[in-house]
């Protein structure tokens, strides 16, 4: 395999995507520069298609670490010009109960790696209050307002555009982590769940607000998430099966992009 190719286990995940081909794969790169390119010219295609389509681009973004890569391509050139920031409208996936310059927001990563670096109007960046006393209100709030921002009828659920996600060695993805309250939740759209493990409370969107995405892009890098990664791909026994393998759009499309370490199990 040439440097920056894939190996792919089906065809090209763009072309597939760019023929409308509801599609759910995994396709594996050299490292994560290269996934990271991927996901940029994914990301900046389906803006691009969003805004033809509808007229805006209403996209979730992912926290902890793989992304960062991902947000300062998208932050220059070439995916810098090409994306109609004007058009475009930030939500998160999860986030920490952290004020927004925290160290460990989600908000402040993207905030630093890509926001602060692109014309995107104020007000079309639409981050949860991690920083609230109470998180079941801080989630009440993010509840109230994707339901006004997209229109929702009661019952109705929010369609991103595109949700990136992450994966956690444990197999969790945005903050549904393993044997947690929040994965089971089928009514609410974003919820304030209890890690006991982390001994941490965690705001993240549900699965029925995942598996309603148009795409989902799982960014997935590092050889400590090989395990998890197996778990998703080839463990069959759902009790076993990371909380990551439960998010599969019925009404959309799955691609995850991983680096060979991440891969080797597979
Ligand atoms: C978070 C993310 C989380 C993340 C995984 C992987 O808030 O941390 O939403 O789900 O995607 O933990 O994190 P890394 O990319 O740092 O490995």
């Amino acid at each position: 395999m040439g440097p920056g190719a894939a190996r792919e286990n089906q065809r090209s995940p763009l072309s597939a995507l760019q023929n409308g081909e509801a599609m759910r794969n995994i396709t594996t790169y050299p490292n994560l520069i290269e996934l990271s390119r991927q996901a940029a010219r994914i990301f900046a295609d389906t803006a691009a298609r969003a805004v033809k389509e509808r007229g805006r681009f209403c996209v979730c973004l992912s926290g902890g670490g793989t992304p960062r890569t991902l947000y300062s391509m998208l932050a220059a050139a070439p995916f810098r010009s090409e994306i109609s920031w004007s058009s475009a409208y930030i939500f998160w996936g999860d986030e920490r109960c952290v004020p927004p310059d925290h160290p460990d927001s989600n908000y402040r990563m993207a905030r630093d790696s890509l926001l602060s670096k692109v014309p995107i109007p104020a007000g079309s960046i639409r981050p949860i209050r991690g920083a609230a006393e109470n998180p079941a209100e801080a989630a009440s709030e993010y509840e109230t307002m994707l339901k006004s921002f997209f229109d929702l009828n009661s019952g109705g659920l929010p369609r991103f555009d595109l949700i990136l996600l992450g994966m956690g060695p444990d197999g969790h993805t945005a903050s549904l982590f393993p044997e947690t309250e929040a994965i089971e939740e089928t009514r609410r759209l974003i919820v304030a769940n209890r890690v006991p493990k982390l001994e941490t409370t965690r705001l993240t969107l549900t699965l029925p607000v995942l598996n309603n995405a148009a795409l989902v892009l799982f960014l997935v890098a590092g050889a400590d998430k090989a395990p998890a990664l197996k778990g998703v791909f080839m463990e069959t026994e759902r009790d076993d099966r990371p909380p990551a393998s439960l998010v599969d759009p019925q009404d959309g499309d799955v691609m995850w992009l991983v680096d060979q370490e991440a891969a080797a199990l597979l």
